[in-house]
């Protein structure tokens, strides 16, 4: 077992209703507000007024249209100006994840005097970040829970995972309801991301019983509970379940004492997301079979087989191979089952910049060090096979 050192601070407050805590929950920090959100959809969930009901003797400046993925220009420059310009205390984030990851980039960039790349691209430490409150609307990425954020930055190609302790929200406030609204394509998407999110923590050298049993029940609750939601988007047990096992999926909470994985499928999936604009969840989907079947070997069929038994309940009697086979086979399955486009293709990604992107991947995600090493010509065949 490695050692650790973990610290999640921040509050969770989850249910029905929770909505009714934000002016307890804003009132220590501070009455100049930035809210961000994205293209609309908290204003046909009647969230956007709920705030501003909420919070009706705040200063509220706002930064609407944060696209998915989202973008560095403008959304974040906008963002960072609009708390320099008003002097803003908190942000009060209202969405998915990329409305809270655009955010959290925000938040420290507000208190940087330079460039606020160099913070995402590390070339500086940032010593300060505004406080972040969010508002949840899509169960998918964990950004509620977490101290990450990924921004896109379109002229360069480039998707950079951006985590700093001084990222995690002070605060979200997670109502399934305000889920309901979330159409097949996004949840099914979510459900994908956070499913990954437990598989680049499950699959690594060394791991303990206790964070395999979890990653386990993970993975089996966000297959019966996605399955559910689809069926049924007003569920409430469904999305409830669904939105706390994507809050756990991504804060580490799954593999403390694990030793480190790389997350390889996320490696490649940022390049796919940066270089064409696609929905993170489906690109992870497409790549994770690929990916899986392209690292089962002698070392690593172990593994497959604890997933392939425990999640799936294929027949412990069956040789090693065949297990992780059907275990591989059966991920697939399931993903097509709620509706996500297998191929690339299929999202508007042929083979004219493979070699590009297995390059940029390679060069700039450090996937030599992953559980499963992989070289660029790995990451190519991994990109071939998932057209
Ligand atoms: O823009 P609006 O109108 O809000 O519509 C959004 C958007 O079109 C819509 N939506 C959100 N809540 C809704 C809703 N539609 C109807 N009803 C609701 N209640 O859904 C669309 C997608 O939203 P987005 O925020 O992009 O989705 P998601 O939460 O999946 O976030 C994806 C982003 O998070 C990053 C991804 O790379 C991607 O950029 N990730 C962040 C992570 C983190 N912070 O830890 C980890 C992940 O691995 C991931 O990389
Ligand atoms: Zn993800």
């Amino acid at each position: 077992m490695q050692n650790f050192d973990y610290c999640t601070p921040t509050r969770l407050v989850f249910g029905k209703g929770v909505i009714a805590k934000l002016p307890s929950v804003m009132a220590p920090l501070g009455k100049r507000v930035l809210m961000t959100y994205g293209s609309g959809s908290i204003k046909k969930l009647g969230l956007y007024d709920k705030v501003k009901e909420l919070l009706a003797d705040y200063e509220i400046y706002e930064l609407p249209n944060i696209q998915p993925n989202p973008k560095y220009d403008p959304s974040v420059l906008d963002g960072v100006r609009l708390c320099k310009e008003h002097n803003v205390d908190v942000i009060l984030a209202v969405g998915g994840g990329s409305v809270l990851d655009c955010s959290k980039a925000i938040a420290a960039g507000a208190k940087y005097d330079g460039d606020p790349w160099d913070l995402i691209t590390y070339k500086v430490k940032a010593q300060a970040a505004l406080p972040i409150v969010d508002i949840l609307t899509l169960a998918a990425t964990g950004s509620e829970y977490d101290a990450g954020g990924v921004i896109s930055r379109t002229e360069t190609n480039d998707k950079i995972g951006y985590i700093d302790p001084l990222l995690y929200p002070v605060c979200s406030l997670l109502d399934p309801e305000y889920t309901f609204t979330v159409s097949k394509k996004q949840t099914a998407a979510g459900c994908a991301d956070a499913m990954n999110h437990v598989m680049e923590q499950y699959f690594v050298e060394d791991s303990t019983l206790l964070n395999d049993g979890f990653c386990e029940a993970e993975f089996k609750s966000l297959m019966t509970n996605a399955r559910k939601c689809l069926a049924n988007p007003e569920d409430y047990t469904a999305r409830a379940e669904m939105m706390l096992d994507c809050t756990y999926g991504c804060n580490r909470i799954l593999s403390l004492g694990n030793s480190p994985s790389g997350w390889p499928c996320h490696g490649i999936e940022h390049a796919l997301s940066a270089y064409y604009d696609i929905t993170h969840g489906e690109g992870l989907a497409i790549i994770t079979p690929r990916w899986m079947r392209h690292i089962l070997n002698d070392r690593t069929v172990h593994r497959f087989v604890k997933y392939g038994v425990n999640v799936f309940g294929i027949d412990t009697s069956l040789e090693p191979f065949e297990i992780a086979n059907r275990a591989i086979d059966a991920t697939y399955a399931f993903f097509e089952e709620i509706g996500i486009p297998m191929h690339l293709r299929q999202v508007g990604i042929d083979d004219s910049r493979l070699d590009e992107m297995a390059h940029h991947i390679a060069v700039n995600e450090g996937l030599e060090h992953a559980w499963a090493p992989l070289s660029e010509e790995d990451i190519k065949a991994i990109l071939v096979a998932s057209l």
